[in-house]
């Protein structure tokens, strides 16, 4: 880690030279059970997921679900009950073995960002090196911090205390911290949400290009879908202490498993449907919104099953006047939302069901519907999907 610096942040090609080369995580069927009351309570159940070398890998889901709880036993903050987690090959911790977290090669940054009050910016980023029990010299230890700091552009305010930074500049901090080890794995919890929305936007380019370029291995814990779905390689949904779809982005959001990541996972329409024919999985037809509807479905539905009909928002076209075309549903428009780079409407059918549809784009306000006006919804049978659970 030492040519880079500044440009790292820009995304620009930047290469190290003793390689901070990216680690290769395994967690295998890990567990983790509180104590409470006496009694254990299993919050982290049967966790299983690879993060290749050098890729921004993400876990996903609702308070309460793990994440961070995973995440420490990663980091060697909680020892887990079971199972294996391995970096590189080695072995750092199974139901018996424990290799405490300064000897894991790992970072971590937290969400409130854990800075020492008391200290001057350097000082934050040079003390975990001269604590470490790898006993880096003073001099090397003092190099280290002060490239980290370049490397997010704090080095000008290394004198300054701590406290005397804005939160923007805190964050960069805890990550500078965080790097100066030159970890093989970076840990964040949920490094942003302190931050206002506009910050947030620049900091997750930030430290996207900056795990780019280092070429590092991440994990990201958040439960805002959309800073997973723009920072990662791979994003794990998890719930209830289980992870329950693992894809790149793209996939999980065309392709959700089930109602739980269709829902998280960005907006949907949920629709109660009964399945009337199939006629090979591309083509079968369900009733629907008080009709007959034309979808694909998966292996395995049959005719007379009950099901859930999903399309999302920005997929549905909507009519002044009715369209010979597939899936057309009369609706009556009730609501319509701006919110600036789109328009939201919602309409009720006939039928009784909610359809929530957006428009997207410069044209939004003057191509959207208003409320009170009769409307005929198109649902492309492509956009549309059918979840069996
Ligand atoms: N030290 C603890 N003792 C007992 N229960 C705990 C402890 N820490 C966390 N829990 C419980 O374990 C579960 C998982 O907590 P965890 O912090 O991993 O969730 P999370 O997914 O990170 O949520 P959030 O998005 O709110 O940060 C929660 O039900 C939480 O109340
Ligand atoms: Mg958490």
């Amino acid at each position: 880690m030492t040519v880079m610096l500044e440009t790292a942040v820009k995304g620009e090609s930047v290469k190290t030279s003793d390689a901070t080369a990216g680690g290769r995580l395994v967690v295998d069927a890990l567990k983790k059970d509180y104590e409470l009351d006496g009694a254990p309570v299993p919050v982290v159940k049967d966790v299983t997921f690879t993060i290749e070398p050098g890729t921004f890998y993400s876990l996903l889901g609702p308070s309460g679900c793990g994440k961070t709880t995973t995440l420490r036993c990663v980091a060697g903050l909680e020892k887990s009950n079971g199972g294996v987690i391995s970096l590189d090959g080695m072995t750092i911790s199974t139901g018996t073995v424990h290799v405490s977290p300064d000897k894991r090669d790992i970072g971590m940054v937290f969400q409130n960002y854990a800075i020492w009050p008391h200290m001057t910016v350097f000082a934050n980023a040079v003390f975990p090196l001269q604590v470490s029990s790898t006993r880096i010299p003073k001099q090397e230890a003092r190099k280290r911090a002060m490239e980290a700091l370049e490397l997010v552009q704090l080095d000008h305010l290394a004198q300054r205390p701590a406290t005397a930074l804005s939160g923007g500049q805190q964050q960069r901090l805890a990550l500078a911290r965080a790097l100066a080890h030159r970890p093989r794995l970076l840990l964040l919890d949920e490094p942003l949400s302190n931050l206002d929305a506009k910050l947030r936007d620049t900091m997750r380019n930030e430290l996207r290009s900056l795990q780019r370029s280092l070429g590092i291995s991440a994990l990201y814990v958040t439960h805002d879908q959309s800073e997973a779905l723009s920072m990662s390689d791979r994003v794990a949904v998890m719930n209830g202490g289980r992870i329950v779809q693992e894809a790149a982005p793209r996939e999980l959001y065309d392709q959700p498993a089930d109602r739980f990541v269709a829902d998280f996972v960005g907006r949907v329409n949920m629709i109660p449907a009964v399945v009337r024919e199939v006629d090979g999985a591309a083509d079968a037809s369900v009733e629907a919104l008080g009709t007959r509807l034309t979808t694909p479905v998966p292996d395995g539905v049959g005719a007379g099953d009950e099901v859930t009909l999903t399309f999302r928002p920005e997929s549905l076209r909507w009519h002044a006047s009715e369209v010979e075309r597939p899936n057309v549903v009369a609706a009556q428009v009730v609501r319509v939302e701006f919110l600036g780079e789109m328009v939201e409407y919602e309409t009720e059918v006939r039928s009784g069901d909610d359809v929530v549809g957006r428009i997207v784009g410069r044209g939004a306000p003057l191509n959207s519907p208003r409320e009170g006006d009769r409307v005929f919804l198109e649902l492309a049978p492509h956009a549309c999907r059918v979840l069996t659970d």
